[in-house]
């Protein structure tokens, strides 16, 4: 298949990108910058030039391929204390629906990521599990909505579910956050027994998911990249405490948003989470190091 790939640069999308190509499929990425169309053709892909914030070129990208993976997204909110977060979620929304556009009608696949992190906390969640509505809903669920409205349209499109923690190599998500604040603040924080738990997947492992979803004409409306359903936190806050030779302490929810600032909410995710149907459906089973095995090792801590 001739693949288009957004976020193709990324921690997840080089994955899938090396992913698809080691399967024998053509790769085209996403590129908005000379540097990531180099990093493309180094990897073995074709550069797409183009943007996000650029409709056409999403549109012309998904227009000439086989099928879609989308996984860019602009996180530039994490080094501005969440402003912009909503504005970037809605651009998430037109980009989706600018991919589509080229799709609806005909059966080449399209799969865009979202998060378990937007379902609710406190019990299993499965894929049977829609993405929540209302006034308390993340603005995030805009992925699943522009999911649904092109499903609508006639669009084959999957949602792909990953957890808070997609691990590996280059990690430069929630884990490494959790990290710089410990070293900032000076202890490992939990919150109350930290029995709270984040699912957890392997970027490598999350990367194959992808592939037999795309490969299975994105048969799926949901598909859960979930290695482990629920790691507690607690554990997640010792390995880090002790490869830091910090204090592991609990605190109070009061406590803990001081401490962790606009992060609390992400600590405090509670979203254990099935992915029972996924390896029904596709086949796929988990292969590589669990979180806590992964993040303990120097890497992860690498100033
Ligand atoms: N990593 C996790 O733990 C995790 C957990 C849950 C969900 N997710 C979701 O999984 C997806 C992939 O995450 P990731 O960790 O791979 O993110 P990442 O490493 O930050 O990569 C983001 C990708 O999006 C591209 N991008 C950003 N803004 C763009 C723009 N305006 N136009 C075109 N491309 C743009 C980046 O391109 P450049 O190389 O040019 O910057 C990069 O290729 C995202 O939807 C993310 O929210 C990730």
């Amino acid at each position: 298949m001739r693949v288009f790939v957004t976020g193709a640069t990324g921690f997840v999308g080089s994955a899938v990108i090396q992913e698809l190509l080691s399967a024998g499929h053509q790769v085209v990425g996403l590129a908005r910058t000379d540097a990531a169309a180099r990093a493309l053709t180094a990897a073995g892909a074709q550069a797409h030039r183009g943007d996000l914030y650029d409709p056409a070129s999403l549109r012309a990208g998904a227009a000439a391929s086989d099928g879609v993976v989308h996984t860019a997204f602009n996180h530039d909110f994490l080094d501005r204390d969440f402003a912009r977060f909503k504005e970037n979620c809605e651009t998430e929304r037109h980009a989706i629906e600018a991919l589509g556009s080229a799709l609806a009608g005909s059966d080449r696949p399209l799969i865009v990521t979202s998060g378990i992190g937007v379902l609710p906390s406190g019990r299993t969640v499965t894929e049977e599990d829609g993405s929540p509505t209302g006034p308390n809903a993340s603005p995030r669920v805009a992925t699943e909505e522009a999911a649904s409205s092109q499903a609508a349209r006639g669009v084959r499109v999957s949602v792909l579910r990953l957890p808070p923690s997609v691990h590996g190599d280059g990690d430069h998500g929630f884990v490494p956050i959790l990290i710089g604040i410990a070293r900032q603040k000076g202890a490992s924080v939990y919150i109350g027994d930290g029995g709270n738990v984040w699912p957890a997947v392997h970027r490598l492992d999350a990367a194959r998911l992808y592939r037999l979803a795309l490969e299975q004409g994105a048969a799926e409306a949901r598909y859960h990249a979930v290695a482990e359903e629920g790691v507690p936190f607690r554990y997640i806050a010792e390995v880090i405490g002790r490869r830091l030779n910090l204090p592991v302490v609990s605190k109070t929810r009061e406590e803990a948003a001081e401490h962790f600032g606009r992060f609390a909410h992400f600590a405090a995710i509670d979203n254990k989470a099935s992915s029972e149907r996924t390896r029904k459906a596709t086949g796929w089973q988990p292969m590589q190091t669990g979180l806590i095995a992964d993040v303990d090792r120097a890497r992860y801590f690498e100033a």
